[in-house]
């Protein structure tokens, strides 16, 4: 086993520069998703290491081995996509040992192999099955074990559970995360939804045109982002264009705060997050604003209040709380110390969604 690095790595199209100079490492049995907005070169960065696609430059390396220009098929990487991609004239069997047989193993092995592979997707009773008698979560599961069997040295997704329904998605997603855990393979992840690449990654890449914007593990990622794009991609914040005076800031509607990272460039606001700001009814003392919309979602509820010229918004979790009316006057809470987004050249991710 060996990590993944990928230096300099350019693909000019035509027209576009679909990849500009990424550089990325991916340690040795980690999970990294790639997280960005369509058509920020996603799936061109993957199909460069699988070697689908030539890139125009750069270079990739599996441990000190250069394996850009190595063919596809002598990379020993599996592929799950967003289609299911399994030879459809084929059973469940045949579609796993297909690859085995490629690289000439005894029928005993190929048989042990393909049950075991089977077995970790819980697929087992489906190997004599064709591929439309499956559903589209279990065609997917074939295609993962697919792509174990052969006992890959990296293994790469492309948005692999897209086309499921939400339930399903979770489950998968989960089941996912254990097996690459446990086989520890060196994994790049692609997604574009950042619920899936928080609950899988060791460490989350965002991209932006072609470009990485910034790395980082999740909870930091989240929790102290450099860049408002990111912030803004990787679930949803309050952007709140605050006066800046030293490590303090005034917020519109009047409290002052202290900024946990003063001094930095370019900043575009300081970031709340929805369910990091609580909210009370203003019973007689100053409001700070007052609720502009609810949305009551079960497990929680969602407002948005207009204070002092701006539109906040607050989630608040549980089902405890009585619901606030529309209309009505309140106060904000937001945490003490508040966290400073630099404005960069990628700019808000809220006009993209
Ligand atoms: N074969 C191709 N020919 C021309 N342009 C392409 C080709 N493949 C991708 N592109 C362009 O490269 C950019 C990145 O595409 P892609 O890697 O598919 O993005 P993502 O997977 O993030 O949605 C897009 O602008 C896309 O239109
Ligand atoms: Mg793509």
């Amino acid at each position: 086993m060996a990590g993944l690095s990928i230096r300099g790595l350019t693909k000019a199209f035509d027209q576009v520069r679909a990849l500009d100079g990424v550089d990325l490492e991916v340690p040795d049995g980690q999970l990294v998703t790639l997280l960005g907005p369509s058509g920020c070169g996603k799936t061109t960065l993957l199909r460069s290491v699988a070697g689908i696609t030539d890139p125009t430059e750069g270079g990739i390396w599996l441990g000190d081995r250069r394996i850009d220009g190595v063919p596809p098929e002598r990379r020993n990487f599996g592929m799950v996509f967003q289609s299911y991609a399994l030879f459809p004239h084929m059973s469940v069997f045949k579609n796993l040992a297909f690859g085995l047989e490629m690289r000439r193993l005894p029928r005993s092995e190929i048989r042990k192999r393909v049950a075991q592979a089977l077995h970790l997707v819980d697929m087992e009773a489906m190997a004599g099955r064709l591929p439309r008698q499956l559903s589209g979560g279990q065609q997917q599961r074939v295609a993962l074990a697919r792509a174990i069997v052969i006992e890959p040295d990296v293994l790469l997704f492309d948005e692999p559970l897209s086309n499921l329904d939400a339930k399903l998605r979770d489950s998968l997603r989960d089941q996912l995360r254990a097996l690459q855990r446990r086989l520890g393979v060196t994994s790049i992840y692609v997604t574009h939804d950042q619920v899936e690449a928080m609950a899988l990654a060791d460490e989350i890449v965002i991209m932006f045109s072609g470009e990485i914007v910034e790395r980082g593990d999740p909870v930091s990622l989240y929790r102290r982002p450099i860049f408002r794009f990111t912030a803004e991609f990787l679930g949803r914040t309050n952007v709140i264009e605050a006066r800046l005076d030293g490590d303090r800031c005034r917020l519109p509607w009047g409290d002052e705060r202290s900024v946990e990272n003063p001094g930095i460039d370019d900043p575009a606001g300081v970031a709340i997050r929805p369910e990091d700001i609580a909210i009370s009814t203003a019973n007689g003392s100053d409001p700070h604003g007052e609720i502009a919309e609810r949305m009551f979602l079960g497990a929680g509820t969602n407002y948005v209040v207009d204070a002092g010229g701006v539109r906040v918004r607050v989630n608040v979790a549980g089902t405890q709380n009585d619901l606030i009316d529309i209309g009505t006057p309140v106060r904000l809470t937001p945490p003490k110390s508040l966290h400073l987004l630099r404005r960069g050249r990628h700019g808000s991710a809220e006009a993209l969604a």
